[in-house]
């Protein structure tokens, strides 16, 4: 009855909508409006230019080397990467995986039946929520929070997000109160709570007891949720990352894992993400809809002869955490030395600054005409707050592994000059 009603509210508005054009509403619905934000579009048309600075997209430059030359050395491939194979990868890659995963991050085995991968975080999320809410339901998403979400789940999926704000004044701490009261204000039926471990964009971890007081408070509303992990080995601070999966025997029918190869092995072009789940039911839906999503033979025969080598793993992560730790003490000096506030951070790519003294006014035109001056001015592109979804204008994301030392740093001090100016 409910998912009819949304149905139908949405045909009627469509036929009477002109601009619907040749096109079904939903395909004008996407044409009209493009989901691609105003700082990714700007990020691209000015890529090439040779002084440009991106630090808004999350992506790790750092390891490129280590993982381009194990990819070169895999063994030749066999002939059945050129064929059709377990829609949600194939059974040999997700072994391989069920063994790297539960040594460097999940502190357990979960059978291969259990793990499904897709082309990307993007897609397993997009495929599990189908299954997990229908249309019209809510979302829990505590903020700031990845901008991708909204994309990910309300363009297809028809999901509404609800936003659980944190606030700056305590460093944005989730509590259970503000996810009692995100809740209570909803309009929507909430199905799941989605919740991001390490986090984007404050680059925290999650400690043992943070974890059990968000699946206590779900547990206690009867929701799925869903745990991204997708930064967990990306982790070079004092708290060292836990997962969801070592801090319960059983996830149960509730509880979901994402990861991919995306951000910790900065790989995010070759598009693997992996579902963790003991839920059935849900992996049997997720293989429903596989198909429209799978990875490439030739990527998985790679990936896995990748994680299956477990002495360049081990070198890996050992390298991982290093040079994630030198980047982050390297920039937040110069981010210091250039007058700029920032929250400290432990894990991840990125951290945001605090750059509320600078605003005009505190407003989110304001917060968006200091991240356009700070570009035309330097250009050196940052994250507008507004992207993370962040309930008080003038925190801006800066992604600090998104580009080589030298730049990187050079786009801090342009930023500070600008600031200063
Ligand atoms: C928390 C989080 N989840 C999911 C994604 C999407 O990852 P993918 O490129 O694997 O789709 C990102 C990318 O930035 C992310 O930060």
């Amino acid at each position: 009855m409910y998912c009819a009603r949304h149905h139908a509210d949405r045909i009627i508005s469509c036929r009477m909508d002109p601009s619907s054009g040749t096109l079904s509403c939903r395909g004008a619905r996407l044409a009209n409006q493009s989901p691609i934000a105003e700082y990714v579009l700007e990020h691209l048309a000015r890529a090439d230019q040779n002084d440009y600075v991106g630090l808004c997209i999350a992506e790790n430059k750092l390891m490129s080397d280590l993982v381009l030359a194990r990819l070169a050395t895999a063994a030749p491939a066999p002939e059945s990467v050129l064929g059709y194979d377990a829609m949600v990868g194939a059974a040999g890659f997700r072994e391989q995986l069920s063994r790297f995963m539960e040594r460097t991050f999940l502190g357990r085995q979960f059978p291969s039946e259990q793990i499904a991968v897709l082309n990307g975080a993007g897609s397993v999320l997009e495929d599990m929520f189908y299954a997990l809410a229908d249309p019209g339901d809510a979302v829990l998403v505590p903020t700031p929070s990845y901008a991708g979400f909204w994309a990910d789940l309300e363009t297809r999926d028809e999901l509404r997000i609800v936003p659980v704000d944190c606030a700056s004044a305590d460093g944005f701490r989730l509590t259970p109160d503000r996810l009692s009261a995100a809740l209570a204000a909803s309009e929507h039926r909430v199905r799941v709570l989605l919740f991001t471990n390490p986090d984007n964009p404050l680059g925290k971890v999650a400690t043992s007891a943070e974890l059990e007081a968000v699946l206590q408070w779900a547990a206690g509303h009867d929701l799925h949720v869903v745990f991204d992990e997708i930064y967990a080995l990306s982790v070079f601070g004092d708290t060292p990352f836990t997962s969801v999966a070592s801090v319960r025997d059983s996830l149960g029918d509730r509880v979901h894992i994402v990861w991919a190869f995306s951000k910790d092995f900065g790989a995010s072009g070759l598009r693997c993400g992996v579902l963790i789940s003991e839920n059935q039911q849900l992996l049997d839906a997720v293989n429903g809809l596989a198909y429209w999503s799978v990875v490439s033979g030739h990527t998985q025969w790679l990936l896995g002869q990748m994680i299956a080598d477990d002495a360049f793993v081990e070198y890996y992560c050992m390298e991982l955490r290093s040079r994630l730790g030198v980047r982050y003490r390297e920039v937040t000096a110069a981010l210091a030395a250039a007058g700029i506030t920032y929250l400290e951070a432990g894990a991840a790519i990125f951290l945001l600054c605090d750059l509320r003294e600078f605003l005009e006014e505190p407003t989110w035109e304001a917060e968006a005409s200091l991240w356009r001056r700070l570009l035309e001015d330097t250009n050196v592109n940052i994250t507008p707050g507004a992207a993370c979804r962040i309930a008080e204008p003038g925190f801006f994301r800066l992604c600090y592994a998104a580009g080589p030392r030298e730049a990187v740093l050079a786009g801090v001090v342009r930023l500070g000059e600008a600031l200063s100016r």
